[in-house]
This record gives C-alpha cells, sequence and structure tokens, in this order.
C-alpha cells in the first residue's frame, strides 16, 4: 500500500518562495516519481493559513500569481491528533517539511509533530531550535571543541537601552573586521560588516529592527566558504563539499543566493543552481577536505541533527583553521544538486530521508514515556 506524505511549504518566514520551490521541485516531484506514495501538499500562506489541494502541486499556480485568488476561495485544513495526524480527514503517515527559516525550519513544526506523534523528516525540534539560533548553535560547537569565530551577543532590548555602551563594550571585546547578524534570520537579511565604531552602532540599529537577540563576530580572514550537506540519523554521511562564489558583493547575500544565480564564471566546476553558484566539489589545499569533512560531521553530532542538514564553514586560508558558521536543517532545495552530484538521485535522497525519518520514529518509540504510579490515588 502507498504511504501517504504530507509536505509542507511557505510559512511565515522570509524564505517563504524559496519554499515553494523546494517543495515543488525537489521534494514533491521525485516523491511522485519513487510511486510509492501518495502526496497531499499544505501549503501555508504568509498569513500562517494551511491550505490544501492537487492543484498545489503545480508552479504555476504560485508563478502567475493566481495563488491570491486560490487563497481566498480555498477552505483552510482541519488537523486532528488522535494517537496520529489526520488531515482533512486523511490519516497521515509521514510528514515531509520544506521549510525555511522562520516557523518551519527553527523547531516550531517539528513541535507540533512531536505531539502529534507522527514520523516527520528532517532534524528533529531540539536539534532545530538550536540550529536556527547562531548564538546556541555556535555555543554548542564551541563546547563541543569546534572552532567559532569570537563572538560577543546582545539582546535588543540591552542594546536600545544604552546605545553607545553597548556598542563600546562589543568594540572593547572584538577585533575588527566585524559580522553584525540578527541571531535568528537567514539569507543575509539584517548582516553587516563593520570596520568602525559608527558603523558597528549603525549595524547593531539595523539587526535590533529584525530580531530580540544579535550576534557579532570576528570576521574569518584569507575567507574560503564552504558547505557540507549531510544526510543520516546515527551515522552521518556527507555529500560533496561545495564553495559557494559571491560576485562583486562583499559577501554572500540574499541576491547572489537566489535572485542573480549566475554570473561571470571564474573557470573551475561551476555550476548554477537556486543558491547561485558554486564551486563543486572545491578543490582545496592539500589536507584541508579531510579537515572539513570531520568538522561538518563533528559539527552534525554535536547538534543533534538527523536526518538532513547542511553545515556551513568557514575557512582561514592560511592558518588553513575551519571554523564553524552555521547549520541549515532544512536546506533550500534539499541540496539536490549536490547529491545528484555525489552520485545520489532526488528520488534516492528523498526516499531516504524518507525511511531515516522513519527510523528516528521506531527508535524514539522504544522509549518510555508514561509511568504509572499510585499518585492520584491519595485524592
Ligand atoms: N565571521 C565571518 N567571517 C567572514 N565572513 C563571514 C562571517 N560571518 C558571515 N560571513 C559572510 O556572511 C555570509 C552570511 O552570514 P551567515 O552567518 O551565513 O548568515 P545567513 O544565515 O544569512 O546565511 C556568509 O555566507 C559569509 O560570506
Ligand atoms: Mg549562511
Amino acid at each position: 500500500m502507498k504511504k501517504t506524505v504530507a509536505v509542507y511549504f511557505g510559512g511565515r518566514s522570509t524564505e517563504h518562495d524559496i519554499s515553494i520551490i523546494t517543495a515543488l521541485s525537489s521534494v514533491i516531484k521525485p516523491l511522485e516519481m519513487a510511486g510509492q506514495y501518495t502526496i497531499i501538499p499544505v501549503y501555508i500562506t504568509k498569513q500562517g493559513r494551511w491550505i490544501s489541494g492537487p492543484k498545489l502541486k503545480d508552479i504555476s499556480l504560485f508563478s502567475s500569481g493566481k495563488i491570491e485568488d486560490f487563497i481566498k476561495k480555498a477552505k483552510p485544513v482541519t488537523v486532528t491528533f488522535d494517537g496520529g495526524f489526520m488531515l482533512n480527514k486523511t490519516r497521515i503517515d509521514i510528514n515531509f517539511p520544506a521549510m525555511h527559516g522562520s516557523f518551519g525550519e527553527d523547531g516550531s513544526l517539528m513541535g507540533v509533530f512531536r505531539m502529534a506523534g507522527i514520523p516527520f523528516v528532517g532534524a528533529d525540534m531540539d536539534s532545530s531550535v538550536i540550529a536556527m539560533d547562531k548564538v546556541l548553535a555556535k555555543q554548542v560547537a564551541e563546547a563541543n571543541n569546534i572552532p567559532t569565530s569570537k563572538f560577543v551577543f546582545l539582546t535588543r532590548d540591552e542594546f536600545l537601552a544604552d546605545q553607545v555602551g553597548e556598542t563600546a563594550k562589543v568594540a572593547a571585546t572584538l577585533s575588527y573586521p566585524l559580522f553584525v547578524k540578527p541571531a535568528h534570520l537567514g539569507s543575509s537579511i539584517g548582516i553587516t560588516r563593520v570596520t568602525t565604531e559608527e558603523e558597528l552602532h549603525n549595524a547593531l540599529e539595523v539587526a535590533a529592527y529584525y530580531d530580540n537577540k544579535i550576534i557579532v563576530e570576528e570576521a574569518v580572514a584569507n575567507l574560503i566558504e564552504v558547505t557540507v550537506p549531510i544526510i543520516g540519523n546515527k551515522v552521518p554521511k556527507p555529500a560533496l563539499i561545495e564553495r559557494p562564489l559571491a560576485t562583486a558583493d562583499e559577501f554572500f547575500d540574499f541576491e547572489n543566493k537566489y535572485i542573480r544565480g549566475g554570473g561571470k564564471k571564474t573557470g573551475g566546476a561551476k555550476q548554477t543552481g537556486s543558491q547561485g553558484y558554486s564551486e563543486l566539489p572545491v578543490v582545496l589545499p592539500e589536507g584541508l577536505d579531510d579537515k572539513v569533512l570531520q568538522t561538518a560531521i563533528a559539527t552534525y553530532k554535536a547538534l543533534g541533527l538527523q536526518g538532513m542538514g547542511r553545515v556551513d564553514l568557514l575557512i582561514d586560508s592560511k592558518s588553513q583553521t575551519v571554523y564553524f558558521n552555521e547549520v541549515n536543517p532544512l536546506p533550500g532545495s534539499i541540496y539536490a544538486h549536490n547529491w545528484r552530484a555525489a552520485g545520489v538521485s532526488t528520488v534516492d535522497l528523498v526516499n531516504e530521508l524518507v525511511q531515516l525519518a522513519e527510523q528516528r520514529f521506531s527508535d524514539n518509540s522504544q522509549l518510555n514515556t508514561t509511568f504509572s504510579s499510585s499518585f492520584l490515588q491519595q485524592f
């Protein structure tokens, strides 16, 4: 019998649109090609309404703008928890979140699925929460002896209460150039590279506009930036080491990643995709490949990731130090292009992700979560 898989996308996130592409082209299509599943698309609007229907599998509904009308007419889905997960009265076997950023990748949705008691693809709630907080992720990495660039963090409230004092405190602790980032956002939104105290102050103001927690970190010099997609639960398996390539901008920003999607090629194994263009696999100085893979896998384990993830690393090519930068539990397009280059078809990839979800669920089911006591009998 075919398993019923519900695929979630869209959502109240700055990466709403990217999630639609991830879901339709890298998840739903290959799941359908696998031939073993009945797919139910669940689109979460920017306002947070959940709607469903087979038409949502068609990208032209979104690209034509007809989605607005569709949303107006659609009935919201009903979800029932009854020792499982029912969606519009259909029992779902596996949930597949294909969402990025807030409310999708950050543990919120995973919490709902845990409550319902249903297997779901990708990282669990706790590691998603940690992964999507740049401060927490770095703290966990540091506690596991994984190098990260030196950083401090402050809350929005602390900054707003004493802007000049807080700016001076950061400036006194770290050495320029610095990166100022909202702790929870992605796609380079609200991130600034600064070299003076005045710029630092402005950058903190920008970050405080987006987030209630701000991280400031020292820039890695002689930078080679790489990313390593990984799948697996107990035994993490890496794909190829990929180097995203920035163009004229000083660092890899939203436009480079998703909009420009190409540019002047500079030789080597370049390829374009939803993530801009990149060198795949990257050719690194002797000995660095192993170090990169070890750091990526150590980080994946330290953060407790399961299912899939993509670990981003910053290399100082002079000192050959590999620093952990950030981790995405649900990378855009599930990084299918990299897995394909590594010899894993997208159909095999989604099949494996579904199996990993079932394996984790069955492992967790062995845990005892109830306890009999005579406590109530006293009353
Ligand atoms: N400490 C750093 N040193 C050098 N470059 C950095 C540093 N932190 C971030 N960057 C640059 O800024 C980009 C965006 O930062 P990142 O932390 O990856 O945020 P996002 O979640 O938006 O992708 C990185 O891809 C990298 O090019
Ligand atoms: Mg990044």
